[in-house]
């Protein structure tokens, strides 16, 4: 199908050619390689001057489906699908930055991303530095002669604080900086960074993009050009996405849209019930009038968002207890499912940061981060409710 002007007419229509068979949903293509009718063939098909799949860890139909629906939705021209969101964080940095390179990031990170920035980079001489994303006047400053890229995530896990796409694009532009964007959280329902200028996007499809908590995915996109080095190397190094997988997320687009809606429609008010709570110390939601960016969030997003961030009075022992209390939630660290989640970043995603570490990325010690779901947010309120009461 031609791309469609609308979002979700995308979601659903761009699919892989019909096989013989004629089948209206697409199979899955559970193979490792692909067959050549003679080698003159396989030669050209190798030499990439005729077209056709190779070999599964190169390119497969099921994750062209899911990679040519995502770079619709994202304004991109070409993508990888990879085997997680740390392969397509690391396949993008990693695409780009060498030995002596710097790279400037927000404080306010995934903590996986964190590790593997600086514990992981650095042992290559890939120097960085963190910023507040919020002290937008400091950044110019801490760009070096060394820097080639920016990373960052908006809004970000778990404090869903906010990066400004449009003045970071032209900062970056000013200097000659890659760009590189996280955009789990929003989802492309909700903004589209390469929009503004990034050059890369990643996506952790675990989370959203998934919606039924299911897979370990991800995805790079970009221009044909910025995204030529990453699919190389993905095709050399191996994280790429299994056939079943891509199915699955391709059919999990389907619905991306209309499941983002109820996410943040359920997520804007669990935030509003959680602000007049008085047992509540504060409430983080990029769509309350109260978050310190709300401006930049009504003009950046298109809707708040799934996550919402609290803290209840009595710090982390009451957290504890409220967690332990709950009787619909689940308690796991993943987010984006039609199932409400819960987590506890201190103890669990960010735990292997220092305290020091947590702090100067926005994590408090009794912060909580629910990723609301598709239930009844009656349901959801209510076991929050005897919870908060119980504690
Ligand atoms: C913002 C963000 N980016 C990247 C990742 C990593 O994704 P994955 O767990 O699919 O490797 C996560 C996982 O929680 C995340 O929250």
């Amino acid at each position: 199908m031609n791309k469609s002007e609308k979002f979700e007419t995308n979601c659903i229509r761009i699919q892989a050619g019909r096989s013989q068979h004629k089948e209206h949903s697409v199979p899955v293509y559970q193979t490792s390689s692909f067959v050549f009718s003679n080698a003159e063939e396989a030669r050209d098909v190798f030499a990439e001057i005729a077209e056709g799949h190779i070999y599964t860890r190169y390119s497969n139909p099921n994750s062209d489906e899911f990679i040519q629906k995502l770079c619709a939705l994202e304004g991109a021209e070409d993508g990888i699908a990879t085997s997680s969101g740390m392969a397509a964080v690391f396949l993008s940095m990693i695409a780009i930055l060498q030995p002596g390179d710097h790279l400037l990031a927000p404080k306010q990170l995934f903590g996986t991303t964190y590790l593997l920035i600086t514990n992981v980079l650095s042992r290559w001489g890939i120097s960085h530095t963190f910023v507040d994303c919020r002290d937008t006047a400091s950044w110019e400053k801490h760009i070096l002669p060394t820097t080639k890229m920016i990373y960052a995530e908006t809004p970000s896990n778990p404090g869903l604080e906010l990066i400004d796409l449009k003045w970071m694009c032209r900062l970056a532009e000013k200097h000659g900086l890659y760009v590189v964007i996280d955009n789990c959280f929003a989802t492309p329902y909700i903004q589209n960074p390469l929009k503004y200028g990034a050059d890369l996007v990643i996506h952790s499809a675990t989370k959203f993009i998934d919606g039924q908590g299911r897979t370990i995915s991800g995805a790079v996109l970009g221009s044909r050009e910025s995204i030529k080095d990453v699919k190389l190397l993905a095709r050399i190094i191996g994280p790429t996405m299994s056939p079943y997988t891509a199915w699955l997320l391709s059919k999990s687009l389907e619905t991306l849209a209309v499941r983002m809606e109820r996410h943040c429609s359920n997520a804007l008010a669990l935030a509003q019930y959680l602000e007049k709570n008085k047992e509540v110390e504060w409430v983080r939601y990029p769509f309350l009038p109260s978050h310190p960016q709300y401006k930049l969030a009504k003009k950046q997003m298109k809707l708040g968002g799934g996550l919402v961030s609290f803290e209840l009075k009595g710090g982390i022992k009451r957290s504890m207890k409220f967690i332990n209390a709950l009787k619909l939630l689940s308690l796991t660290p993943n987010l984006g499912d039609s199932r409400t989640t819960i987590t506890h970043p201190t103890t669990t995603t960010h735990s292997k940061l220092t305290s020091e570490e947590r702090k100067e990325s926005g994590v408090t010690d009794g912060m909580i981060r629910i990723a609301v779901g598709l239930e009844h947010i009656d349901d959801i309120i209510a076991d929050i409710e005897q919870a908060i009461k119980k504690t």
